[in-house]
């Protein structure tokens, strides 16, 4: 409400919040990370009884997925209520909300609840175009002299997920998967009877409507992305374990799977910059599920 930021865990990733109806403390957020202000903000939400504060004309598949996944790592984009500013949406008839599953940030969102907040709008706590970050110290490493005295970081640990939600645009007759996520094709069929289109990787000049995330250079480490390379001497390396670092590699993670390779993944990338590794490969991962998040986010790396 005082139009200060707090940076926050969650399940996905670090999220750098503030007051969803003030349009001031929204323009912080801008400023913080470097982003262009006609990118929309995902506005966060203690619970689905919420909902109706930001967006009207929910259709029924909504709500099912909703009721299955949230709190969960799942955003809605639905056609807004009067709520969402155009701050919010970067001016769009649309709004994106979720409910995370993070106790931390339940806790601030119910927290917030209680002295009036509607909800907390909040962007991935890194610089426009980088690293999401997947603990509290690569927040401050990101964002820490961009915030104010009064600006607080949570700390709530390493983030379960690791990489950002699914985006599901929930405004046509069937749903369609914006941006892949832990929440995948297979569990939204199933959850809504419908058959969302598969999702496939979109370039900014055939997007329709404005997701940060899927424009092609982003979530982008300062050292070069290669995939699917023999990697070289002096090389960073992620793969899974039951590859072997070949001599000279600095091996960076080690996952076991799927769900652990999207876990360790930013936190990897953030150590070759850290390293001062120049150049990074990534063996990516097979399959569908997280996975196919994981290629999304790696394909717009290596851009
Ligand atoms: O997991 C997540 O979603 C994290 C945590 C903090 O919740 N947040 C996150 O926010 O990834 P951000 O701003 O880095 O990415 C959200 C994406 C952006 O690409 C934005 O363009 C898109 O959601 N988005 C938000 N509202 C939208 C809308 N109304 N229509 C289409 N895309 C929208
Ligand atoms: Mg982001």
């Amino acid at each position: 409400m005082s139009g200060d930021l707090v940076a926050f865990p969650t399940e996905t990733v670090y999220g750098l919040g503030a007051d969803a109806c003030n349009s001031k403390a929204v323009a912080r957020i801008y400023e913080a990370k470097g982003r262009p202000a006609d990118h929309p903000l995902i506005v966060h939400i203690p619970s689905l009884d919420h909902l109706a504060d930001w967006a009207q004309e929910v259709p029924k598949y909504a709500i099912k997925l909703a009721r299955d996944f949230w709190p969960g790592p799942m955003t809605l984009v639905l056609k807004r209520s009067e709520l969402a500013g155009d701050f919010i949406t970067g001016g769009q008839d649309t709004v994106g909300v979720r409910v995370p599953d993070h106790a931390v940030a339940l806790s601030l969102l119910t927290a917030f609840e209680k002295v009036g907040g509607k909800g907390v709008a909040a962007p991935s706590a890194n610089r426009f175009g980088h690293v999401s970050p997947t603990n509290a110290a690569a927040v401050v490493e990101e964002l820490g002299q961009y915030l104010s005295k009064n600006d607080i970081v949570l700390d709530g640990g390493a983030c379960l997920v690791g990489v950002e939600s699914t985006i599901i645009d929930c405004t046509g007759t069937t749903p369609r998967i914006l941006r892949p996520g832990a929440i995948n094709e297979l569990m939204i069929n199933e959850s809504t009877g419908f058959s969302c289109s598969e999702f496939k990787p979109q370039t900014t000049s055939v997007v329709d409507i404005r997701v940060s995330g899927s424009l092609e250079n982003h979530y982008a480490p300062a050292a070069k992305v290669f995939l699917d390379h023999t990697p070289l001497p002096g090389q960073g390396f992620i793969a899974d374990a039951k590859l072997q670092t070949p001599e000279g590699v600095i091996r960076l993670a080690s996952p076991n799977n799927n769900e652990e390779f999207a876990h360790l993944l930013y936190s990897a990338l953030r150590e070759a910059d850290a390293k001062g590794l120049t150049e990074i490969v990534v063996a990516q991962p097979n399959g569908t599920g997280i996975a196919v998040a994981i290629r999304d986010r790696l394909a717009r790396a290596a851009n």
